[in-house]
């Protein structure tokens, strides 16, 4: 008895130490988060029998970027994530980067009917490729295809392969440099170029990546991530509007408009799941930038995701087609309870006079005060963080970002996601959007709303 007593103790001593670990101050509690070490972008999400599979970018070995793998995890209600194994490993053409995976219904590359593909990027010494791993069990193990690589790069940044089923075939975006190319194919091995988009139109001061081309109403939206070049600094996400006419990607924007999905620092890669119930467009970003992911203050685990967004396209006060990014609704039964006391995570409604500045203080015991104000001359929204919390793991950190508020309403109705260290916004009808990290040293515990009607919500999930 007594030695079984002895032998338990240390067990226990290292589970008291984990859980009271500072790391997990930081731990999102209804956002995914790796249960350790590092990860980027989500990849090869996709929705089959009720189970939401979302892949990630990741380095088991550290909780910075290194050798690339491909982690899995699966949800039910895209707000509580169920940790899997690792699907894909580094080989010999290389480590595994970003890209996506299809259902393959019809069996059309001949790994068997529905079978699950895996369509990625190989990076090696030498360039990167894209090669593919198939599925025969709903997704959690792969086997790589043994003639990889199926398509190979001619230019040194040549990755990121978005797949999407385009009539009777499949089509790839994939980023090249600075540009967008579309091929396309029968079998998921023999790729066809068909044309490029990019040249001349929106931002460049950056590496173009992650792309997605989405079908929304009756026009075509190109999804494009880029490194740095975002507008308040480092990663963020661009979009083009246009037409697809089965070969070339038309933009009907003038080409130096930018457009971005999220007026906050961070939200980046944001790709959808394929085969999202109800023809829906469910997108989840990487919630973080390039310019200090790697220097955040969590040590055992670096990075999490934003909460799913239903994308659609809405028209502006101008006539112009923008993306508007409503909480998917899964998300929204974490509001639980309505309170008076701002708990550590919450949903916060806000309604504010569409003809007044209003301004939203976040603050703690601490004195750390997150600030958020309407301006309505501007007809703006901005967040400043710089006194928000820890700023001092990066000179990039501390920032204001502002969002163009691009209808104009008699009453806004915003909502904050509040989690552990992340704030998203919400625009009216998701007009626009900004997600924001923030690290304060004790939970926001008081929102002070001048010239706004709030309405606060606790978070039904347990912390
Ligand atoms: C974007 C990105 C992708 C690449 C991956 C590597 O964050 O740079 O372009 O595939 O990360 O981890």
């Amino acid at each position: 008895m007594r030695k079984q007593f002895l032998y338990l103790l240390p067990i226990m001593a290292i589970t008291m130490a984990c859980s009271s670990h500072p790391d997990e101050a930081f731990r999102s509690m209804y956002h995914h988060t790796p249960p350790a070490k590092w990860m980027n972008d989500p990849n090869g999400m996709f929705y089959q029998n009720g189970v939401w599979h979302l892949y990630y970018q990741h380095n088991p070995f550290g909780t910075t970027w290194g050798p690339m793998h491909w982690a899995h995890a699966t949800s039910t209600d895209l707000l509580t994530w169920e940790e899997q194994s690792i699907v894909l490993y580094p080989d010999s053409l290389g480590t595994i980067f970003s890209g996506s995976a299809v259902i393959d219904t019809d069996n059309t590359a001949g790994f068997g009917k529905g079978a699950i593909i895996a369509i990625y990027t190989q990076s090696e010494v030498c360039g990167q490729n894209q090669s593919i791993a198939y599925s025969l069990d709903g997704g959690y193990t792969f086997t790589p295809y043994e003639a990889n690589p199926v398509l190979k790069g001619d230019v040194p940044d040549f990755r990121d392969p978005k797949v999407s089923r385009d009539g009777d075939h499949w089509l790839m975006t994939l980023a090249c440099g600075q540009e967008i190319r579309f091929f396309r194919s029968a079998d998921l091995k023999q790729w066809t170029y068909l044309s490029s988009f990019g040249e001349g139109y929106g931002n460049h001061n950056g590496v173009w990546e992650c792309p997605e081309l989405i079908k929304m109403g009756d026009r075509f939206v190109l999804l494009v991530s880029i490194n740095p070049g975002g507008p308040f600094g480092g990663s963020a996400t661009q979009y083009f509007v246009g037409d697809w006419d089965g070969t070339h990607f038309t933009c009907m924007d003038k080409p130096e408009t930018q457009k971005w999905l999220d007026y906050g620092k961070d939200n980046y890669s944001t790709f959808t799941f394929h085969n999202a119930p109800e023809h829906r467009l469910v997108a989840i970003g990487w919630m973080s930038n390039w310019q200090y992911a790697q220097q955040l203050p969590t040590k055992a685990f670096r990075s999490q995701n934003t909460i799913a967004r239903d994308l659609s396209l809405y028209q502006d006060d101008h006539g112009d087609y923008r993306i508007a990014s409503m909480p998917s609704k899964e998300t929204l039964s974490v509001r639980g309870r309505e309170t008076k006391h701002l708990p550590a995570t919450a949903v916060v409604d806000i309604e504010i006079n569409g003809n007044q500045d209003a301004c939203l203080t976040l603050s703690n015991d601490q004195g750390e005060k997150l600030i958020m104000t309407f301006d309505a001359r501007q007809q703006t929204f901005s967040m400043d963080r710089t006194a928000a919390g820890d700023c001092s793991f990066s000179q990039d950190f501390a920032a204001t970002t502002t969002a163009p508020i691009f209808v104009a309403h008699e009453t806004h109705h915003i909502t904050l996601f509040i989690d552990r260290c992340s704030i998203e916004v919400f625009g009216t009808n998701g007009e626009w959007t900004m997600t924001n990290l923030v690290f304060p040293s004790k939970p926001y515990n008081r929102l002070d709303a001048q010239g706004g009607k709030v309405t606060i919500y606790t978070c039904q999930i347990n912390d």
